[in-house]
């Protein structure tokens, strides 16, 4: 899978997307993920990406002549299944959008700024526009990197265990059950004495209690989406 970023602020992607899981299926080839700065394309003097908003105040609002010519040029190398903008007026990310977006193969993000960006870009240069929540941050930067981050760990190969992402909280609309390691007692306070039994059926048959009563006392919500219950 290929992910090409447009930001103006590249350096704030490149610590979350080079550590831990991401960096070792960048390493093993899994996933490429490419950051470019959209400054890089301003045809403008002093390469500027950003203007003052037409009829009225506010902030600054990011021009459509460097996103255009940027994305123009990335379409020359790649065919995009997607082209997203990550804006609070989005779409809502969810663990099932993940998962769709997990089986496509390039995915260009562009990311939102504060006042946001000339809306013609939305309208004709976009595919999708998705949010990671209700609320607002500073620009879309941290967002696409959370979206990559839940995408990659999906593809298959990026997680050591097989089955560990398809047991995640959420995969199920239930929480993952408590986890417990060394040492066995620790200033008196015990692990659950059935995870030290050995008996492997007791055990799911506990995470599986724990998963539900978990579920339906933190989050009732997801609880009642639950069909298999
Ligand atoms: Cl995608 N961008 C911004 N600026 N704020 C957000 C967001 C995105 N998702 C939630 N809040």
């Amino acid at each position: 899978m290929r992910f090409d970023i447009l930001t103006i602020l590249p350096e704030l992607l490149e610590g979350p997307l080079n550590h831990s899981i991401i960096k070792k299926a960048k390493e093993n080839k899994i996933v490429e993920i490419n950051i470019h700065n959209i400054r890089d394309y301003s045809p403008y003097k002093h390469k500027q990406v950003d203007d003052y908003p037409y009829g009225g105040k506010g902030g600054m609002v990011l021009m459509i002549e460097p996103i255009y010519r940027a994305i123009e040029k990335l379409k020359t190398l790649c065919h995009y299944d997607e082209i997203i903008y990550t804006t609070p007026d989005g779409e809502k990310f969810t663990q099932k959008l993940a998962n769709e977006l997990s089986l496509k193969n390039n995915i260009l993000i562009l990311c939102g700024h504060y006042k946001g960006v000339d809306h013609r870009v939305r309208e004709h240069l976009i595919t999708r526009e998705i949010s990671i929540g209700d609320y607002v941050l500073t620009g879309g930067e941290l967002a696409a990197a959370v979206i990559i981050d839940c995408v990659v760990r999906l593809l298959p190969g990026a997680i050591n265990d097989e089955t560990s992402a398809l047991s995640d909280s959420f995969q199920d609309n239930l929480l993952a059950p408590p986890v417990y390691t060394r040492p066995a007692v620790f200033n008196g306070w015990k692990v659950p004495e059935i995870l030290l039994s050995g008996s492997h059926k007791e055990i799911e048959k506990w995470k599986l209690e724990q998963s539900i009563e978990r579920t339906k006392k933190l989050r009732p919500d997801l609880f009642n989406k639950n069909d298999l219950l």
